[in-house]
This record gives structure tokens, C-alpha cells and sequence, in this order.
């Protein structure tokens, strides 16, 4: 499979992209980086720490946007992810080259060069897609498959109350999106906030499948100790991966229990509602779905691939 990841590179996206990583059917064409948990500059520094420490052989990397496509300054969520995205496990020294070629460029050029063969991985607010599909309005119909963390299809929001973190960033971008894909009769596959809470990890089983000493263990522990004093702090007394488990149904598309296909749209008004995903439930010959709502996925599978994601790339 040839794929596409565009991340905001938190703690959650570093754990996706391991999971990504560890595929040996899995071919990494690019990684583009979004402002979202971080700010873009953090974001790209994390990916190449993170491809360092798994020692991954060289992935192009194309930076997108600093910023939403109608604020000036992003939201972050910093207090989740810590100062530099990834727990206080960060660092800055890594050789590996960025490309000067802008990420929604990259993503066209490398859509257009790969039409009908590639799946697009979406981990964070969607500014370099929506920017992509301004650019030329068939951007979407060039891939296989889309797979979206994204919404809060059930308006349980985690950011405002009717909001998820990567459509509240920048609705607009979303809107831009999920409209598209009306237009062009694209179906997108998506891991909303709901998914999430329906897959919860018990600490004492994700303490489980961490426990080892290679670099990329120590690595997720680290995260793993910030997250659990946030977690605390929420009082959410679960381990959620809600990047995680989109990157589980791009590396294993039958691990899907149920499912169901709908019609979606994006709230950009200035209000209460502002970023709240709209689902229809209605049958309306007029519209067509531009969603498959995952609901369900095999738990067993999931916790699997989770595992494979720390301990595929070996010892210290
Ligand atoms: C999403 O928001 C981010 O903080 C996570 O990385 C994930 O992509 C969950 O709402
Ligand atoms: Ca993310």
C-alpha cells in the first residue's frame, strides 16, 4: 500500500506513525505536517524525531500550514501533549532533511503521480487538504482510500462541548473537505472522538503492552508518564487513541466491525456550535454520504497492532 500521513505530531500521531511505520506492506511515500497539537515547526521536528528513533529509512517530509486558514493564531493542545508534542521525550539534533516544497503542493503532485493507488492518512486539522483541494477540485477523487481522525459525530466534543480538537481548529478547512467530498462523490472513512471512546485501554493494559527497553519502548513510556498525569488531571481514567486506532484501519481495513455510511457537514458559524460535525440522518436522494462512520473495531486487533508499534523496531 502506498500512503500519505498528514499529522499535528502529538503523542497520539507519534504512536500512529509507528504503527504505520512497523507495516512491511506499508510504503511511506510522504509525511506532511499541520499546525494543530503543536505549532508546524514543533510538529516537523517531532516527525523527525520519531523516524529517528525507530531508525526508519529516509521519508520526504513537507511542511503546511503554520496557521488555519482564516485565524491568525491556531488552537494547540499543548496542554495534552506538552511543550514540544511529545511528552517531554523531544529532541532537536536529528540530520534529516525537510523538503522546500510546500506540503499541499507535495500532496498534489504525488496524488496526481500516484492516482488510484495511494491512501491519504489524516491525523490532525485538515488546512493542508482543504488548501490542496482549492488548489484543484479533483484532488480527492486521485486516492484509494481516506482515512480521517477526525469529529464528534455524536456531539460528544473534547474541545468545546459539540467540537473535536482537529475540526475545531479550522473548521473552514473542514468544511472546505467534507464538501468537496460531496461534490466530487468521495466517501472518507472516519475515526471520530466517539470511536475513541468506544476503544479504551485500561492503564494497567497499555503499561503491558509498553513494557520493554528499546528505544522506541522508553520513548512511549515517557509520553505515556505525561499523559497519565493529564489523564488524572481530566479525570478520564482510560488510555484513548484516537490517531491510533485511524492508523489501525488503514493497516488493517478488515479489522472494521461496524460501520455506517452518512452524510456529514461542518458548523463554521461563530457560535456555541462552532466546529461541530453535522451528521444527517435523513435519506435524501439529494445528497450523497461522504462518510463511513467507523463505530466499531476488532479490540484484539487493535491492542495487536498497538503492540507491533512499539515493538517492532527491536532492542536497544
Ligand atoms: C485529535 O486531537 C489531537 O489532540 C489528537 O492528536 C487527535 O488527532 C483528537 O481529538
Ligand atoms: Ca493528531
Amino acid at each position: 500500500m502506498k500512503l500519505i500521513v498528514d499529522t499535528d505530531v502529538g503523542i497520539d500521531d507519534a504512536i500512529a506513525l509507528l504503527m504505520v511505520l512497523a507495516q512491511t506492506d506499508i510504503r511511506l511515500l510522504a509525511i506532511t505536517t499541520v499546525a494543530g497539537n503543536v505549532s508546524l515547526a514543533q510538529a516537523t521536528q517531532n516527525i523527525k524525531t520519531i523516524l529517528d528513533i525507530a531508525n526508519a529509512p529516509a521519508v520526504p517530509i513537507y511542511q503546511g500550514c503554520a496557521r488555519p486558514l482564516m485565524r491568525y493564531a491556531a488552537l494547540d493542545a499543548m496542554d495534552v501533549h506538552g511543550d514540544d508534542g511529545l511528552g517531554g521525550a523531544g529532541r532537536t539534533d536529528s540530520p534529516r532533511p525537510v523538503s522546500d516544497e510546500p506540503a499541499s503542493l507535495a500532496l498534489l503532485r504525488l496524488a496526481r503521480q500516484h492516482t488510484g493507488r495511494l491512501t491519504l492518512l489524516t491525523l490532525g486539522p485538515l488546512t493542508n487538504i482543504a488548501l490542496a483541494i482549492r488548489l484543484d477540485p479533483t484532488f480527492l477523487t486521485h486516492f484509494e482510500r481516506i482515512v480521517m481522525m477526525a469529529g464528534a459525530v455524536d456531539v460528544r466534543g473534547n474541545t468545546s462541548a459539540v467540537a473535536e480538537f482537529n475540526i475545531v481548529v479550522d473548521p473552514e478547512a473542514a468544511h472546505i473537505v467534507f464538501d468537496a467530498c460531496h461534490r466530487a462523490g468521495v466517501t472518507v472513512q472516519l475515526i471520530s472522538w466517539e470511536a475513541t471512546l468506544a476503544h479504551p485501554l485500561t492503564p494497567e493494559a497499555w503499561a503491558d503492552i509498553i513494557a520493554g527497553d528499546s528505544p522506541v519502548a522508553r520513548l512511549t513510556q515517557t509520553m505515556t508518564d505525561f499523559l497519565n498525569e493529564r489523564r488524572v488531571e481530566y479525570n478520564e481514567p482510560h488510555i484513548l487513541w484516537p490517531d491510533p486506532l485511524a492508523a489501525a484501519i488503514v493497516c488493517r481495513p478488515e479489522i472494521i466491525l461496524n460501520q455506517e455510511v452518512r452524510s456529514i457537514a461542518i458548523e463554521t458559524g461563530h457560535t456555541l456550535t462552532r466546529g461541530q460535525t453535522v451528521v444527517d440522518y435523513r435519506h435524501r436522494p439529494d445528497k450523497l454520504p461522504n462518510a463511513q462512520i467507523i463505530r466499531e473495531v476488532d479490540g484484539q486487533q487493535f491492542r495487536d497492532l498497538l503492540r507491533m508499534a512499539v515493538h517492532h523496531f527491536g532492542g536497544a
